[in-house]
Formats: C-alpha cells, structure tokens, sequence
C-alpha cells in the first residue's frame, strides 16, 4: 500500500519529532502492509521557517538513508501539504512547492480550515487545466464541506481527487460529523484516495492496514486496493486518473452483508 499523505518527516511541523519516532512511524506502517509513505509536511508551521523545496528533497533522502541503515522497508518519497491560495500555481511553476512524490504531475491541496476561498475552483481548475493532478486533502473534516456536499460533487466532477482519512473511516477514531461525511462521500462514490496523515506512533499513528481491512469488508477488494494503492500509485507515476472512473469500474458485488454492514458502520459512527 501506499500512504500518500503523512507527516513522518521529523522536526518539520506538528508531526513527529524526532529521527527514532519516525523510525517507530515507518516500523508500524510496514508491518500493515505499507511499501511507501509520502512525507507531507505543512509547509509553514509556527514560527519555523518555510522550507524550500530543495531542502524537503535533501531532508527525505537523509530518512531513507537512515531506513536503509536500520533495515526498515519502506521508502518516503518527498511532497507537502499544499495550501490553496491564489498564487498556487505560479508557486509549483516556481519549484517553490513541492509536489506529491516529486512527480511534477500531482499535489495534495490543504483548503483553509475557516471557509472555502473564492477563488478555489478557479485555482484547482487551473491545476487540472495545467495537466495537475490534485488531490483535495481530507474534505470530510472541514465543517464548511460537511453541509455543502453539492461542492465537492461539482470538484470531483471537474477532475479533483478526494483524500478522505483513515480515522475518519474506523469508528471511534474521528468526530461523529467528519465520520457521517466520510460514509456519505464514501456512499455518493465520491472518494478517490484513503490515506492516514498519520502525526504520531501513538496518537494520530499510521492507521492503513487498519482502514483497508474495513474498506475490503464494506467496499469489496477492488476499491479497498485502488483507494488505498492503485490510485496512489497512479498519481506518483505522474498518470491522469478520472475520479468517476475509479467506482465506474469497480465490480457490482452488492451482497445483502455489505449493505447490512455500511448501514452498522454509518450508525456507529453517527453515534461517535
Ligand atoms: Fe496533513
């Protein structure tokens, strides 16, 4: 599997924040199943300074060097948490931002947590235009997404990929309304990618071995494999994938202990 968005580079923002957590971080997802992890730091945390694009390429080397040395088998690729705002492009056209996996061809876009900008379809139609892949990082926790379902059903039909987070699909782990939009997204078919933005070895771990048994489950092993490494896959390779095409495509075994289960989980989780 393929965790796409992940805060395992240390010492960088809220994430881990030192070499042996990530060592711990990147144990645990291997023994999940996890081959590559993609270290997307926020770009700007506190009052540390940005980092250039430059210097997240020669921190991730010195990680895999470190996980080759202790054996450990997952390979980080570099990227970043990439903030909408209205220079987005010109900033890439810059190499000032990194994207995903250091594709040139994808980026994991984080929204303003406040409200939607403005100018947000504009900016990720522009992307796409560009010949972007983008990646809209976990919709389902943002409150201004959770009543306005209707946007991202228009984004995903212009071409934008949604990262909804494992938490968000395992019971208990998330708020009951990030869970709720999570299964609704899930449900409308609407979901492109599940990765962990995993934050810690404890609390916020890498969780994907976890969420992919349960998608296997409610979704079948089709969706459960793209979501969590074809479509991954797909978008480091530098490919264009079209959301709608990754359930299109997706075998209609719709047994009555599928439904049954959806229906458990989306009370569970209505429930927190
Ligand atoms: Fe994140």
């Amino acid at each position: 599997m393929i965790d796409i968005h992940t805060h395992i580079l240390p010492g960088v923002d809220d994430g881990l924040q030192d070499i042996g957590e990530a060592l711990l971080m990147a144990e645990d997802a291997a023994a999940q199943g996890v081959s590559v992890m993609v270290a997307t730091p926020h770009l700007r945390w506190g009052e540390r300074q940005e980092l250039s694009a430059s210097q997240f390429r020669k921190a991730v080397a010195d990680l895999n060097a470190m996980m080759q040395a202790k054996g450990v088998p997952i390979e980080i690729l570099p990227g970043c948490e990439i903030p909408l705002t209205a220079d987005l492009l010109e900033r890439l056209q810059r190499d000032e931002w990194m994207s995903l996996g250091d594709s040139g061809r994808a980026v994991l876009v984080e929204p303003p947590w406040e409200e939607w900008p403005p100018f947000g379809k504009a900016v990720l139609q522009s992307l796409l235009d560009a010949g972007w892949s983008v990646v809209l990082a976990h919709p389902e926790r943002y409150r201004f997404f959770q009543h306005r379902l209707g946007l991202l059903e228009e984004l995903v039909q212009m071409g934008v990929h949604l990262q909804v987070t494992t938490a968000s699909l395992i019971p208990g782990k998330a708020s009951p309304a990030a869970a709720r939009c999570a299964y609704e997204l899930m449900e409308r078919r609407l979901v492109s990618v599940v990765a962990s933005d995993c934050h810690g070895v404890t609390h916020r771990r890498c969780d994907l071995g976890e969420a992919a048994a349960l998608l296997r489950r409610t979704y079948g092993a089709y969706i459960a494999r793209m979501l969590t490494d074809g479509v991954p896959r797909a978008l480091l390779r530098g490919e264009r994938v079209e959301p709608a095409q990754i359930w299109k495509n997706a075998p209609t075994d719709e047994s009555r202990w599928k439904r049954f289960l959806r229906a458990v989980l989306r009370r569970e989780t209505d429930d927190g």
